[in-house]
């Protein structure tokens, strides 16, 4: 071999070489974390909660901040794959038990998933208010609807930052809750009822 081909063999080979690395490292689905955890879809057009909620804030927080939560947790997932047997909702509850490397990933984006889970299904328009045992129970422990819509606004006023004002049902008595970030009521024994999403469209 002349210098000159051999030059030409050595190029062509680092190229090769070079050209499979870079396949080989674009085709390594352990750069993707798995898709434990999903998206939900809204379940009614971006639009629907207009003129109170616009399209584009609805976009942006299901599309974008929604699923930011669901990436990010199951980039946690990818690190501790034990979390890949639970559900969202058995995670947050059992925040206290959960593996010390992902104990923050499951506050914040499993939190994150599952409070806005809940309330994208308890969003809608012109239904009238509650009836039936969910207005006895809040007449009982806030004296009427109005007054609970009262309490719950102000409580939601109060939210320092970004967090959530929730309506909680815990030891059988319904109670309304403040809790900072991604903070969830299940994780200290509660069952979030409703909550108010304080901070991005506040
Ligand atoms: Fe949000």
């Amino acid at each position: 071999m002349n210098p000159l081909s051999r030059r030409n063999a050595i190029k062509t080979i680092v190229l090769t070489t070079g050209a499979l690395a870079t396949s080989g490292a674009l085709a390594q689905p352990a750069a993707t974390p798995p898709e434990v955890f999903k998206l939900p879809a809204l379940g009614f057009d971006y639009d629907a909660l207009e003129p109170h909620i616009d399209a584009e804030t609805m976009k942006i927080h299901h599309d974008k901040h929604h699923a930011a939560y669901v990436a990010k947790l199951n980039a946690a997932v990818a690190k501790e794959p034990s979390l890949a047997t639970k559900t969202v909702e058995e995670l947050v509850t059992h925040l206290d038990t959960a593996p010390e490397n992902a104990a923050v990933d499951i506050r914040n984006h499993g939190g994150g998933h599952f409070n806005h889970t809940l309330f994208w299904q308890h969003l809608k328009k012109g239904t009238g208010g509650p009836q039936g045992d969910l207005l006895k129970a809040l007449e009982q422990n806030f004296g009427s609807f109005a007054k609970w819509q009262e309490q719950f606004g102000d409580s939601a006023m109060k939210v320092f930052g970004s967090g959530w004002t929730w309506l909680v049902l815990r030891k059988g008595r319904l109670v309304i809750e403040n809790l900072p970030n991604q903070d969830s009521p299940l994780s200290t024994g509660g069952q979030p009822l409703l909550g108010i999403d304080v901070w991005e469209h506040a």
